[in-house]
């Protein structure tokens, strides 16, 4: 089960993208997710059931400072994505690697969430690196809303792995 944010917090920001939509754009939206909540999703349709065939994928668990592979795999291209990792509290924390057509949305509580840059078509798998914080942390959960095309989209949130407290050099 995705943890879920359900304050007004999610709706606020929004609201008040969908209050400018009249107005001239600095930045399109398909330069970077129109809100930081992957629950959140305005303008477009709600996110369909299911995952799309999409599917998140991590390493059993995680070291303090290690960075960790997660994969997006699929049967069909993307164009945009909201990811970020959240801690035991639901506060996002880690860094992400920044790839070629991505972006980190500063707006979205530092540098801990990851957007695409553009609606260029991107291929699967695809792997976002994400680095754990030095010190000890706990289980994160990685939520995540594909955007499949203008009309589609999946929260396959929820994919947890937890911080092995010890490793005995065989995994
Ligand atoms: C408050 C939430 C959101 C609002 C108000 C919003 C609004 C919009 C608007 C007005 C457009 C068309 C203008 C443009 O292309 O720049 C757009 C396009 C786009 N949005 Fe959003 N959006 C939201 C959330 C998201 C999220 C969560 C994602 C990704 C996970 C996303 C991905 C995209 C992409 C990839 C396009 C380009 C679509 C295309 O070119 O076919 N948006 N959005």
């Amino acid at each position: 089960m995705a943890p879920a944010r359900t304050s007004a917090f999610t709706r606020t920001p929004c609201l008040a993208l969908m209050l400018l939509l009249g107005a001239p754009l600095a930045h399109g939206f398909s330069t970077g997710s129109g809100t930081c909540f992957t629950n959140g999703v305005a303008f477009h349709p709600s996110p369909s059931a299911g995952s799309g065939g999409f599917v998140l994928s991590a390493p059993a668990d995680y070291m303090p400072g290690e960075v960790v592979p997660i994969t997006l795999s699929g049967s069909a291209p993307f164009i945009g994505v909201l990811l970020y990792a959240l801690d035991d509290n639901l506060v996002r924390f880690g860094q992400w690697q920044v790839a070629s057509g991505y972006q980190i949305l500063a707006a979205c509580t530092g540098a801990n969430t990851l957007s695409h840059a553009s609606n260029a078509s991107k291929s699967v798998p695809v792997v976002f690196n994400w680095t754990a914080p030095a010190a000890f942390t706990g289980t994160v959960t990685f939520n995540i809303l594909v955007m499949k095309d203008t009309l589609t989209s999946f929260d396959i949130s929820g994919l947890s792995i937890a911080e092995a407290v010890f490793r005995d050099g065989f995994d």
